[in-house]
């Protein structure tokens, strides 16, 4: 049997892989009931499409949906330990989707990978991260001008791209679909929520009940964690640097204070902030004996790991996806998943319900940028309203959640003025 072209570990896999891309479907309605919808359709007829994504049964069912809508796609990873090789080998094996994707990848291959995305000249972008796009303007600026667009998954590859826009340097309309309320408000959230406590007990198998468990930043994502650790009967701390989100914390009941303060007390610490070294050296040294550190953050940037690497005078490999730093004075550090996104590197991801959101408002966004007669401009753009309520009517009639309507009487009143007390 020939498969298309692509790189991944071993087509072995691909009957599990199809197995679980199944079943994850069985939880992404709104993304099936589009798939045969856009079968009939084909509004992607013939677009190169390459799409720099986890890659994830979700993801290979928003790829499915893709090709099924006539898209000629290409896939590579967007991050080198997030990848599942049986599902990256059932997208080759079964869908003939070529697929740039090794789990446990280094640097080298990571954009090599990116790089066969690039070359399969796309029209359209999809990207989780901004690597892709930030690759294309580096290296390849010929594809700019044939460009129609491209989406965007994550708030960290949003905050990168605003920083282009902001420069001028961005060559092609991106639409923020982390920016949706039907993406953020429930896949940053509830899904890291869910996928990064997932990460964190699959990893050490550590009970949380008792714990002292601090979140650094309380973004949306950080919001999720809180809430879901604090379910599991752990004492959170929540670490912020603006003013309003750490009040929100403090109303929401949690602790908060400096990490300087929280890294003495704190047996797990999880950082969520899109920054760079939010655990720094002071932090390190402060920590106390056994304190787990973890990232759900994009990149792997948010803990100092080359100030651990210069702090430990030992380091070992008790379980897979947890590295012990013993530092001078015997206190033990543990580092999960080497500072990657702990809820894909140590668990699975987001559940497939809440990716099911987030990849309608991709396939749909993408289908938006298929369909305009004129190019958005350059810049980056919002997910429109109506695709955002689309999506929401969708998953809730999916869920077989009914609401009510407004009144005429109603719906009056509330665009109008004149009545007051
Ligand atoms: N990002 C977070 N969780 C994901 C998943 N399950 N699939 C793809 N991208 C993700």
């Amino acid at each position: 049997m020939t498969h298309p072209p692509g790189d991944i570990t071993d087509p072995r896999l691909a009957d599990e892989g199809r197995r679980r891309i199944d079943w994850a479907l069985s939880e992404m309605p709104v993304v099936r009931a589009l798939t045969a919808e856009v079968a009939e359709t084909r509004p992607l007829q013939g677009l190169r499409i390459s799409a720099c994504l986890h890659i994830t049964t979700e993801t290979a069912n928003l790829a499915r949906a893709l090709k099924a809508a006539g898209a000629d796609l290409v896939l590579c990873a967007s991050n080198p330990l997030s990848t599942q090789d049986d599902v990256a080998a059932a997208l080759v094996v079964h869908e003939g989707i070529p697929v740039y994707a090794r789990r446990g990848e280094d640097t080298e291959t990571y954009y090599r990978h990116l790089a066969a995305a690039v070359a399969h000249r796309p029209v359209i972008t999809l990207d989780d991260g901004a690597d892709l796009v930030s690759e294309i303007h580096k290296h390849h600026r010929e594809l700019l001008p044939e460009m129609l667009g491209g989406t965007e998954e994550t708030t960290t590859g949003v905050i990168r791209l605003r920083a282009m826009a902001r420069e001028g340097a961005l060559g092609y309309p991106i639409i923020a679909v982390n920016d949706a309320q039907t993406k953020h408000l429930f896949d940053n959230r509830y899904g890291t929520g869910q996928s990064a406590l997932d990460g964190i007990i699959r990893a050490t198998n550590i009970l949380l009940a008792g714990k002292t468990f601090c979140v650094v930043g309380y973004g949306w994502c950080g919001r999720g964690i809180a809430l879901r650790a604090k379910g599991h009967g752990a004492h959170v701390i929540v670490c912020e640097v603006e003013p309003l989100r750490a009040l929100e914390a403090a109303m929401d009941g949690y602790r908060v204070m400096p990490l300087r303060e929280a890294a003495r007390q704190a047996d797990f610490v999880v950082t969520a902030t899109g920054d760079k070294h939010v655990v720094d050296r002071p932090h390190l040294e402060a920590a106390k004996d056994g304190c787990v550190l973890a990232n759900a953050g994009h990149f792997n940037v948010e803990i100092n790991l080359p100030a651990l690497e210069a702090l430990a005078v030992a380091k070992h490999r008790p379980r897979p996806s947890v590295d012990e730093y013993t530092l001078a004075d015997g206190r033990r550090l543990r580092l999960l998943a080497e500072g990657r996104l702990v809820n894909l590197a140590a668990a699975e991801g987001h559940p497939s319900a809440v990716m099911d959101m987030s990849f309608a408002n991709q396939l749909l966004s993408v289908i938006h940028l298929a369909r305009r007669a004129q190019r958005l401009a350059n810049g980056v753009h919002d997910v429109p309203r109506d695709i955002d309520r689309e999506v929401a009517r969708r998953k809730l009639a999916a869920m077989d959640l009914h609401i009510d309507t407004l009144t005429e009487e109603q719906a009056r009143y509330l665009a109008s003025w004149q009545e007051g007390t």
